[in-house]
C-alpha cells in the first residue's frame, strides 16, 4: 500500500510535516541497514476513543532491539511511548499503524563506526489488513520459502534490526512472484520458524503450537497474546519446533503479527491446510483478539494504553 505523503511524523522531540522528514543519502543506517524498528497498531474503541495494544512492549522491544545492536538510544521506553500517543493525536488517527524507528544517522560511513547520532522517527497512517482484506476470513495460500530463515547465531534474531529484514523481502518478493501471498521461512536445520512477517501456529487435535526462540524467530507480541488467549479458552498453547510436515498435516495454521494480526493459512504449497479454509479455533482465537483489541474484552484491558 502506497504511503500518504501527508501529516506530522514525531522525529527527536519535534513534529514535523511529512514533506520535511527526510534523512541525508550518507546516513550508516541507510547503507547497512543500521537501525531498529517497532510495528504497532491503534484500535477505535466502541466511545469512540483510541487505544494503542500492546503499547509498552513494543516500546521496550525498540529499546531491547537497539541494545542487541549497540544503537545507542536517547529516548527512554515512556519517552518513546508518548511520541507514539502524540503522534496518533496529531494526526487525528484511530484505527492505525504506527511505525517507530531509530538508526545510525550521518557521521561517518566505517561499518563498526559509533560516531553517527541516532535518529529516532514516529510515524503513523492508517493500513487495513496486512495480507489483504479478505485474508482475515478465507485465509491466505503460502509457501516455503528457498530462502532460509536468518539463524540466531547470525543476528540478534529476537531483535527487529532494520537489515535483518533483507530476508523478509527475499522470501516475500519470491513468495508473490510465485503467485502466493506469504512466505514461510525454514530455520538452517529445516525446522519451520516464521512467516517473512509473521509468526505461525499450528492446530492439530485442539491443541496450539507454535516455533520457540531457539527456532531464530521475532518473539511476537500478538504471538504472545494469542498464547495468553488460547490458555484463558482453555485450549492447550506450546511453544515447540515444527517441521514442515507438521504445516502440512496439521487441522489449522494461521499466522500472528501486528500488521497481519490474525490471519489463517489455508494452502501451502498446493497441500490444503485442514477443511482448506479458517479452522474453528482460528475463528474462535479472532474473535476473541479483536474484541480484545477494541477493548471489548475486560480480561485484556490491561493491553491497550489511551491515546
Ligand atoms: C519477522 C517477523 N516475525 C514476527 C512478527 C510478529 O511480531 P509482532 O506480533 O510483535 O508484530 C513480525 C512483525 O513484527 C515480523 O516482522
Amino acid at each position: 500500500m502506497a504511503l500518504e505523503k501527508k501529516g506530522v511524523l514525531w522525529v527527536d522531540g519535534e513534529m514535523v510535516p511529512f514533506a520535511d522528514a527526510t534523512t541525508h543519502v550518507l546516513s550508516h543506517g541507510l547503507h547497512y541497514g543500521s537501525g531498529v524498528f517497532e510495528g504497532i497498531r491503534s484500535y477505535r474503541q466502541k466511545d469512540g476513543s483510541a487505544a494503542v495494544f500492546r503499547l509498552r512492549e513494543h516500546a521496550e522491544r525498540l529499546v531491547a532491539s537497539a541494545k542487541a545492536y549497540k544503537i545507542p538510544l536517547s529516548h527512554p521506553v515512556e519517552a518513546l511511548m508518548e511520541a507514539c500517543r502524540l503522534v496518533l493525536r496529531e494526526n487525528g488517527l484511530g484505527d492505525a499503524y504506527i511505525r517507530p524507528v531509530s538508526f545510525a544517522g550521518l557521521g561517518s560511513l566505517g561499518v563498526g563506526s559509533r560516531d553517527c547520532p541516532t535518529v529516532t522517527a514516529v510515524a503513523a497512517f492508517p493500513w487495513g489488513p496486512y495480507l489483504g482484506p479478505e485474508a482475515l476470513e478465507k485465509g491466505v495460500r503460502a509457501t516455503i520459502s528457498s530462502w532460509t530463515r536468518l539463524h540466531h547465531s547470525m543476528f540478534p534474531t529476537a531483535a527487529k534490526g532494520c537489515g535483518q529484514y533483507l530476508n523478509s523481502m527475499l522470501a516475500t518478493r519470491e513468495a508473490k512472484e510465485k503467485g502466493f501471498e506469504e512466505a514461510i521461512l525454514l530455520d538452517r536445520d529445516g525446522k519451520v520458524s516464521e512467516g517473512a512477517g509473521e509468526n505461525i501456529f499450528t492446530v492439530r487435535g485442539g491443541a496450539l503450537r507454535t516455533p520457540g526462540r531457539e527456532d531464530s524467530i521475532l518473539a511476537g507480541i500478538t504471538r504472545d497474546s494469542v498464547l495468553r488467549i488460547a490458555r484463558d479458552l482453555g485450549l492447550p498453547a506450546v511453544e515447540g519446533s515444527l517441521t514442515r510436515q507438521d504445516l502440512y498435516a496439521a487441522d489449522e495454521v494461521f499466522f500472528t503479527g501486528t500488521a497481519a494480526e490474525v490471519t489463517p493459512v489455508r494452502e501451502i504449497d498446493g497441500y490444503s491446510i485442514g477443511i482448506g479454509r479458517r479452522g474453528p479455533i482460528t475463528e474462535r482465537i479472532q474473535s476473541v483478539f479483536f474484541r480484545a483489541v477494541r477493548g471489548e474484552d475486560p480480561r485484556y484491558r490491561e493491553w491497550l494504553t489511551a491515546v
